[in-house]
């Protein structure tokens, strides 16, 4: 039995119904107030709890060989950072352990440190730091920047209403995008792969490049010219939230450059260009406006 929590978001629904066709039985934890349905719908058996609630902890934890959790309210923001990423983490590794579970899979970010300035890398490095010394067999999965979040609200959002794109300064920096469908795709691969065990993998996508390449990826995928405008870093972005403006600024100070095709190939994992991207989402949004 293998337990997925944070499985009513995009990369843990991802990991139930990847686990799922791989025939394995998967509990998905939930809480009650969201949209679990389409869990129990897909086979998987939903148990209710929470991160900030211990027993419900135990309980789902009870009979699991693996545990897998991508939960974070680095999203939402309807709870502290501290409190589900860190705090909420930490009780479920503590919940595997002393219910028996043999592997416990951790999708952390790329850049996660105890040290690090930012709360959410903060919290990811702590957690990190208990999963490795808990005892329990572990794979960390270190994503870079999901192009399923960063793409719709940079590139789509202004581009497929006939708006400028706005990128930060000279928009130089390289980085790994990874499609949350290859996230989910290396996660159930760690389920079966031996050498995933007591491993750290920082995961990309199959090429890295800066947010001028992915506009282009778009042109080419819709045929049309996109106009590209900048602001100065820290400036704030036309039409997203200052949160985001302020991460799209961070990821103008380093590159996330990722060989990935000895990674990939271990894991069996088909990875998801930019291109293969934009073209999914442009056709996507074509068939949704017919
Ligand atoms: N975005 C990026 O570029 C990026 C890059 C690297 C790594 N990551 C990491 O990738 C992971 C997956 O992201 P995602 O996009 O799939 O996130 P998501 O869609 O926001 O899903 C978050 C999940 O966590 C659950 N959750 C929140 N608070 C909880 C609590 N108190 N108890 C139990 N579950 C709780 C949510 O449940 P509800 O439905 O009940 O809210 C939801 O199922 C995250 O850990 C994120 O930090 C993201």
């Amino acid at each position: 039995m293998i337990l997925v929590v944070g499985s009513t978001g995009s990369v843990g629904g991802r990991i139930v119904r990847g686990l799922l066709g791989r025939g394995e039985s998967v509990r998905a934890l939930a809480r009650p107030s969201s949209n679990h349905a389409p869990l129990s719908q897909a086979g998987a058996a939903v148990v209710f709890g929470d991160l900030t609630d211990p027993a419900s902890l135990a309980g789902a934890c009870r009979g699991v060989d693996t545990v897998i959790t991508t939960a974070t309210v680095s999203k939402t923001g309807t709870d502290t950072i501290e409190h589900v990423d860190l705090e909420g983490t930490a009780r479920l590794i503590d919940a595997a352990r002393e219910a028996g579970a043999r592997h416990f899979i951790f999708v952390s970010t790329v850049g996660a440190s105890p040290d690090a300035p930012h709360p959410l890398f903060r919290a990811k490095g702590i957690a990190e730091q208990r999963l490795r010394e808990s005892g329990l067999a572990f794979t960390i999965l270190q994503p870079s920047v999901f192009m399923d979040v960063w793409f719709p609200m940079l590139i789509e959002m202004p581009a497929f209403s006939g708006r400028p794109v706005t990128l930060v300064g000279q928009s130089m920096r390289r980085h790994a995008f990874i499609a949350e469908q290859d996230v989910a795709a290396f996660a159930v691969a760690a389920v079966f792969e031996p050498a995933a065990r007591h491993a750290t993998l920082v995961i990309g996508g199959p090429e890295a490049v800066t947010f001028r390449d992915v506009v282009r990826a778009y042109e080419e995928a819709s045929g049309r010219a996109i106009e590209v405008r900048s602001v100065a870093p820290g400036e704030p972005i036309p039409g997203v939230p200052d949160a985001v403006s302020g991460l799209a600024a961070a990821l103008e100070s380093f590159d996330t450059v990722i060989p990935m095709q000895d990674l990939a190939r271990r894991y069996g994992v088909t990875q998801t260009s930019v291109l293969d991207f934009a073209r999914a989402r442009v056709s996507a949004g074509r068939a949704g406006a017919r």
